[in-house]
């Protein structure tokens, strides 16, 4: 099957590991390129925009590590706010209690997509570090 068919594809399931590193993706809607980011946690996918809400700079320095040393927190390398992952809230930090944007996304057939209408004619581009 082609995964296309399934919708605006960001990657391959098997790419996300419960709290390992994160799939990098631009999203291209109508000519705005907005960067975010897929992680797995507790076995789901969820996906952000990546920028900070402490200061609009991408929360990894090192390209895919968004995950804190206990796997447990989004942190952000920069002045390390703590977002939750499963809903991007501000959990500490000098992001204070501004979250970060959820992007929605669904998992089908082994592969990760975008989901609902709000990127319904976007296309995605995946970073490969
Ligand atoms: S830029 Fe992210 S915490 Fe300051």
């Amino acid at each position: 099957m082609d995964p296309q068919s399934l919708g605006v594809v960001i990657c391959r399931s098997d790419k996300l590991a419960n709290g390992g590193p994160g799939v990098r993706f631009v999203i291209d809607d109508g000519g705005t390129r907005t960067p975010a980011f897929a992680i797995r946690y507790a076995g789901k996918v969820y996906a952000f925009v990546n920028r900070c809400s402490h200061m609009a700079l991408p929360l990894d320095i090192k390209p895919g590590a968004f995950f804190d040393n206990d796997k447990r927190y989004i942190i952000c390398a920069t002045h390390a706010a703590l977002y939750d992952p499963t809903d991007g809230r501000c959990v500490s930090g000098p992001c204070n209690g501004a979250g970060l944007m959820v992007v929605a996304v669904i998992e089908r057939d082994g592969h990760v997509l975008l989901s609902g209408n709000r990127y319904q004619s976007a296309s995605v581009e995946t970073i490969e570090e």
